[in-house]
Parts: C-alpha cells; structure tokens; sequence
C-alpha cells in the first residue's frame, strides 16, 4: 500500500478494511457493463455505518471521489470505478437488522441481496415483492439507487413503493434519517424519494427499512407464441382485463435462440416470432375459466399462435427461465443495451416508429428484443458482432440512440426505464429530463455533496 492517501484514510479510520490487489480492483471497478477499464485507487470494505461516515469525511477532506458499490449487477456503469475513485463497498454491511411485525417491515443493512431479504420476509410468512433475475447478486442498496424495477411491476410498483425509510451517509459526511417508517408524515420535503434513484450521488444508503406485503396467491405461469408485435398490446390488454396478472413478459425469437444456446428445451416445435411470459393468479375454478376464455379469445382472433400451460413448478421454473436467461445468455456479446420506457396507451404509436427506426439503424447487427411491455419498458439489445472493435461498435449504436432519444422525447418517454442514466445514458438525460429539471437536481446534488465526492461523472456533469 504506498499511496500515502490510503495511510491517511487508515489512520481517520481504524480497522477499516482496505483491498489494493489488481484482481479486487478489476473485481470490484466493474459492473455488468464491461465497457470501460476498472481503475481504482483501492477498495473500502466498511463494516457499518460509523465507518461509512468517517471514509465519507474523509474523502470530502482530501477530494477523493467515492464510487458507491453493491452488486455490481448494474447496467449503465453506475458503479464503474475507472478514474482513480476509491470503491466504498457495501458488501460486509448485509445483515437483517429487525422486523416489526406491526408495522410490517424489515430494516436491513444496505448491502444485503435481494434474495436474502426474499428470505427473511418469507421466514416472517410476508414477502417483499420487487424480483429480477440478478437477485442473487444486486444489493438493497443498489436497487435503492437505481429504483430497479423487474417482473413484477404491474402488480406491485418499483423498488420505489417498497421503502419505508432509508438512512443515508449524504457526501457532506452528515447522516440522514429519512422516511423513518411512518406511513402518513406529511412534514415537508420527503427526502427519502431524492435517494432513491441517485445513484449514489448523493451519499451512500447504508440502512433501509422495507415495507412487505402478504405473499402471492397461487399462480400460473403461461408461455404463448405470436405471430407479430402489432398484435402484442391486444394480449396484454385482454389478459389483464381477465386474469389478475402478477407479470406480462415478452421476448423475440431472437432471445429465445440465445437462451437455448446457453441450454434447455424449445418450448415450440415451431419457431414463433414472439413469445410472452405470463403469470396470473389462479385460486379457483373461476380463474381457471377465465384463462381458458382469454387463451380461446386470442387465438381466435390468430393473436396466439401457441400456449404452453406449466404444469407444476418445475415447469413454471422453466418457463421463467426462457425471459429470466436472456441478460446472461447475450453478456458475451457486450451488447449495447437500450431501456426505454412510454405510458403503456403510447406504446403502440412509439412501437410503430421505433421498429421501423431500428430495422434501418441495425440492418447489420442482431437485435433482441424484450422486456416489462405490461409496464410499457422495452430492452433492445445490439450485440457486438465477432472482431468488431469496441469503439466502433459503440460509436454506430450511439448514431441510432440519438435518434430514439428523439423519437421518446415525442412520445413523453425516458431514455432509461429502471437501469439508470449512469455513465451509459448520461448524453441523453436531456432528451428525458427539461433543462430546469436538470438544473434543479444539480442545485440538490451541490447542497448533499458540496466537495463533489459522490459518484463524480456520473448522472450528470456540475
Ligand atoms: P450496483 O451495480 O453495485 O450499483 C448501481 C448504482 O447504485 C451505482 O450508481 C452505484 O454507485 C449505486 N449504489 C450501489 N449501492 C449503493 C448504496 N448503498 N448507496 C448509494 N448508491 C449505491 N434492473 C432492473 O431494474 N430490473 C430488472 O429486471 C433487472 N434485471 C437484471 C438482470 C440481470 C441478469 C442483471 C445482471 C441486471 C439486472 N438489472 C435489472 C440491473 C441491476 O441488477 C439493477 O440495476 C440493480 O438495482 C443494481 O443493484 P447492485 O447492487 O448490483 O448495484
Ligand atoms: C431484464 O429485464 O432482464 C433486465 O432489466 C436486464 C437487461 O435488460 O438485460
Ligand atoms: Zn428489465
């Protein structure tokens, strides 16, 4: 350790937990992104919020800017450490801190995964409702900074709905407690709202107290086959007009191809052009009925080609393997991502123009699409081709984004649904955001983070 800068911040912080080997600086400066070279100056492991607020006082006194880590799950460089930023990870802060049966919450320390506070709820009899496929790895903590959202949104909201408070180590050093669980406070600003969604650029979230709800009923998960796009709002809209739906997800062909390549059976003995992923609440005849008569309705009209009705949960595991598989199966292709989102009842008009603009954007790149359509989200993801140089990849997919910034700005939508503006979105935050938003969130990151410490470069510039 020869930067004297890490003696210094050992010597404010007793004990803390310091890596500087090249494998954890590459480990720990990357997220799912890839795109850049992890640079660290070194990786901070606090063991709980004290720590936190000293290594926080700290950089503000010596201008060293902290890169906020969880999971590192991200999909916009949020937590990309590239520029000799210290790594402030939240990785050994994942304990349950408490559960009030009363009000219904967990308090957990802000680096536990999702899945373990799935656990914990479920061991209370309750759940906490926000699911996505990298459960196992992203942090409480990140999907507070980035507001995730995931496959359950239409029944049950973002990350956003669930926090009933949250405490944060603001760049300034001071610490925030904020929301403090009550369910009506109606004393002036709420400022929990502001961290959520941040990034980490306006302190660290070293707590959260998360609200949970009873469990799911029991469901049925449903794979059908389409024949085009035009006919896939129909489907969504008779389904939820029918069924109690918990998730409506759809992929292409293409999608499908790539999980399969990764392992597994076709569902199909023919290839469709599109598939969803449905799951909808079945506790009785009644619902069964209903399925059966929205099934028939759509394939009537030739919405649906083909259904698959899982039969037990292994199945149903299955089929939320086809939608839950594709980040993985397509990560080796670094693709370029897109995460847009519209009001659902704009979807169709922004679909019709956003088809037509990628087929001429990408005539030579394989496009997969998917996502949350039931929210109005779409994923469009461009996967690099074989031998093609990073920046030139990057430079012609950037060409097109500008144009679907555009086409969004139109149609009243946002250039990043629920992965965040990070260093990825961060030239298009003006085709979302007005520039008095922008202007006033710069006014609100200077008071939180005065020595500009917090994730800098991130978000948005000063
Ligand atoms: P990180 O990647 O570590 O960080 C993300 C951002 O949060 C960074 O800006 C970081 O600085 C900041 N941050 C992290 N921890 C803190 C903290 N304690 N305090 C302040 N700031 C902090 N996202 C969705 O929304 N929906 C999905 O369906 C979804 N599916 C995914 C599936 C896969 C397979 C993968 C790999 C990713 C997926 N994501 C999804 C993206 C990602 O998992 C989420 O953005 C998640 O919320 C990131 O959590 P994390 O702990 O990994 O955060
Ligand atoms: C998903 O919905 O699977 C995610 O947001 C991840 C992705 O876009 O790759
Ligand atoms: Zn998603």
């Amino acid at each position: 350790m020869t930067d004297p800068r890490l003696e210094s911040l050992l010597q404010a912080v007793p004990g803390l937990r310091l890596e500087t080997a090249q494998a954890e600086l590459e480990h720990y400066g990357r997220d799912w992104t890839r795109r850049w070279t992890p640079a660290p100056l070194a990786i901070a492991l606090p063991a709980d919020a004290v720590q936190v607020q000293s290594i926080v006082r700290w950089a503000g006194v010596n201008g060293v800017a902290i890169v906020p880590s969880g999971g590192r799950t991200g999909l916009s460089g949020g937590a990309v450490a590239a520029n000799g930023e210290l790594v402030l990870s939240l990785a050994r802060m994942n304990r349950v801190l408490g559960f009030d049966a009363i009000d219904r919450t967990l308090t957990v320390q802000a680096g536990i995964t999702l899945q373990a506070v799935h656990e914990a709820a479920a061991e209370h009899g309750l759940a906490y409702p926000v699911d996505f496929a990298a459960r196992g790895s992203c942090s409480i903590g990140g999907n507070i900074a980035t507001n995730a959202g995931g496959i359950r949104v239409l029944r049950h909201g973002n990350t956003r709905e669930w926090i009933a408070g949250l405490k944060l180590v603001a760049g300034t050093g001071e610490s925030l407690d904020l929301g403090r669980g009550l369910v009506k406070n109606s004393s002036g600003y709420d400022l929990r709202h502001l961290a959520i969604g941040s990034e980490g650029t306006l302190g660290i979230v070293v707590e959260a107290t998360l609200k949970l709800t009873d469990p799911p009923p029991p469901t049925q998960v449903m794979l059908l086959a389409l024949p085009s796009f035009e006919v896939l709002m129909e489907v969504f809209a008779q389904l939820r007009s029918r069924l109690r739906l918990e998730a409506f997800e759809f992929f292409t062909d293409r999608a499908l191809h790539h999980v399969l390549a990764h392992g597994g059976q076709a569902p199909f003995d023919e290839v469709h052009p599109y598939y969803v992923v449905t799951e909808f609440a079945m506790q009785g005849d009644t619902d069964e009925a209903a399925m059966l008569a929205a099934f028939e309705h759509c394939t009537e009209r030739g919405w649906v080609s083909d259904g698959v009705i899982a039969q037990g949960e292994s199945q149903a595991a299955q089929l939320w393997r086809l939608r839950e598989g594709i980040t993985e199966s397509l990560a080796r292709y670094t693709p370029y991502k897109n995460d847009v989102s519209v009001r659902v009842s704009a979807m169709p008009a922004f679909l019709a123009e956003a088809q037509a603009l990628l087929a001429r954007g990408y005539p030579q790149f394989d496009v997969v699409w998917f996502g949350h359509i039931g929210d109005g989200n779409l994923h469009i993801n461009v996967l690099k081709p074989e031998g093609m140089v990073d920046a030139e990849f990057v430079g012609q997919c950037e060409q097109v984004t500008r144009v679907l910034a555009e086409t969004l700005q139109r149609h009243g939508g946002s250039i990043s649904a629920e992965h965040g503006i990070g260093l990825v979105k961060k030239p298009y935050l003006g085709s979302t955001r007005s520039a008095a938003e922008i202007e006033v969130m710069r006014g609100i990151r200077r008071v939180l983070d005065p020595h500009g410490i917090m994730n800098p470069g991130k978000l948005f510039d000063p």
